[in-house]
C-alpha cells in the first residue's frame, strides 16, 4: 500500500466582531448572528505534516505532535488533541496519519489578543485539505470553505468567520436579513459595502497583556442563566439590521451607534452575569472616553469596540488615517501596557 505523505499550508486571517456572538447551544450553535471585520496584519499560519501509518498501528486513534512558534506545546496540544478526537467519529481519516503541526502568529502571543480564531480556522482549513489527499474527495470552493468554517466553528465560534481571506465581512449565524445564512457555518458578506468602509483600519490596543480573567467557554455559558439573554439576542438582530443598511449607505453615524452598543452590552451582560465579571480595566474606560471626545471635537466617524477583554479596538476610515495615528499616539498610547499598540486594516479583495 502506497505511503503518503506530504505537507499543507494555510494562513488564516484574525476578525473583530461588529455584531457580538456571545450565547450558544447545542453543539457550538450561536444564539444570535454576529458579523465581523477580517483582519490583515494579525493572522495564523499553520502547516501540517501527515504521513500514513503503519499497517498494525490504530487507526482509530489520534496521533499528533504540536508546534507553537517553533517549540512543542503540551497545553495547546492537548487541546488540539482533543479537538481532532471530538471529530474522529465524523471524520475518520484523521485517524489514518501521524500528525505534526506547526502553529505561528504574526503578532506578539504576550499581547493579550486572542488567537483561537486564526489559528482554529488554520487548522480547519489544513484538516480539509488533508481529507482531499487522503480521500480525494471532489468539493467545490464554496463546499471546501463551508466545512472548513463549520469544523472551525467546532474549536472555537468565532474561528467560523476567520476561514476567509481577503474577504472584508463575516458572517455567521442564522438571519432573515442574510440569505442562505447558517448556523452551522460563516459566510463572506455579499451586501454592498460602502467605499468609506474600504481597508477600515482597526489600531489594536494593548491594555492588559494578561491571561482573561473568564474564559469564553465560561462566559457563553453564563448566558443561559442570564436575566437580559432573550432582549439581547433581539437586540442582536435589529442591530444587525441596522448595520446593514449603514454598511451599504456609508453611514458612519448608525455604524458608530451599532458597534459601540454592541461593545457595551457584551460588557454589560458578563457585568450582569451571576458570578459578575468586569472585563475593562480603567484604562479601557479612559480610551474609550477620550476616543468619544475627540470625536466630537474633530467631527472624524472614529469608534471603538471591545472583545471580551480589556483590549480596545480603535475602528476608522483610511482616510482620516493619519489623523487618527497621531491622536492614538499622543493621546491613548500612555494608557496601553508597555506603550503598545497593533496597526491592522480590514481586509480587502
Ligand atoms: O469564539 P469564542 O467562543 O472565543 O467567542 C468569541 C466571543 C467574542 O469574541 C466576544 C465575540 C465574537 O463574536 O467574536
Amino acid at each position: 500500500k502506497e505511503i503518503k505523505k506530504g505537507r499543507i499550508t494555510h494562513q488564516s486571517p484574525s476578525n473583530i466582531a461588529l455584531i457580538k456572538y456571545w450565547g450558544k447551544h447545542g453543539v457550538q450553535l450561536p444564539n444570535n448572528p454576529s458579523l465581523s471585520f477580517t483582519l490583515t496584519n494579525a493572522f495564523t499560519e499553520t502547516k501540517l505534516d501527515y504521513q500514513s501509518k503503519a499497517k498494525k498501528e490504530s487507526k482509530t486513534e489520534i496521533s499528533l505532535e504540536f508546534w507553537f512558534e517553533n517549540k512543542k506545546n503540551k497545553k495547546f496540544e492537548q487541546k488540539i488533541y482533543k479537538f481532532l478526537e471530538n471529530l474522529l467519529p465524523t471524520q475518520p481519516f484523521l485517524g489514518f496519519v501521524h500528525l505534526k503541526i506547526y502553529s505561528q502568529n504574526s503578532f506578539p502571543h504576550s499581547a493579550g489578543i486572542a488567537s483561537s480564531a486564526s489559528s482554529m480556522a488554520a487548522l480547519a482549513l489544513c484538516l480539509c485539505d488533508l481529507e482531499k489527499n487522503l480521500l480525494n474527495t471532489l468539493q467545490n470552493e464554496e463546499e471546501f470553505y463551508q466545512k472548513a468554517s463549520y469544523l472551525a466553528r467546532l474549536g472555537s465560534g468565532s474561528a467560523a468567520r476567520s476561514v476567509y481571506s481577503n474577504i472584508p465581512i463575516t458572517t455567521w449565524g442564522q438571519t432573515e436579513n442574510i440569505k442562505d445564512s447558517s448556523d452551522l457555518f460563516a459566510s463572506p458578506y455579499k451586501l454592498p459595502i460602502h467605499d468609506i468602509f474600504q481597508k477600515y483600519q482597526d489600531t489594536i490596543l494593548i491594555v492588559s497583556a494578561e491571561e482573561k480573567s473568564v474564559s469564553s467557554r465560561a462566559g457563553h455559558a453564563l448566558m443561559e442563566d442570564n436575566p437580559f439573554a432573550k432582549t439581547r439576542y433581539e437586540l442582536a438582530h435589529s442591530n444587525l439590521k441596522k448595520l446593514i443598511i449603514a454598511l451599504e449607505k456609508g453611514d458612519t453615524e448608525t455604524f458608530i451607534e451599532v458597534v459601540e452598543n454592541e461593545a457595551f452590552v457584551l460588557h454589560a451582560l458578563m457585568m450582569c452575569s451571576s458570578p459578575p465579571f468586569i472585563l475593562m480595566e480603567t484604562g479601557t474606560l479612559t480610551i474609550i472616553k477620550k476616543i468619544q471626545k475627540f470625536r466630537k471635537k474633530t467631527g472624524i466617524p472614529i469608534c471603538f469596540t471591545l472583545d471580551a477583554g480589556a483590549n480596545v479596538h480603535v475602528l476608522y476610515p483610511k482616510k482620516h488615517k493619519k489623523e487618527c495615528l497621531n491622536f492614538i499616539e499622543k493621546k491613548l498610547k500612555p494608557f496601553c501596557f508597555e506603550g503598545k499598540y497593533l496597526k491592522d486594516n480590514v481586509s480587502y479583495q
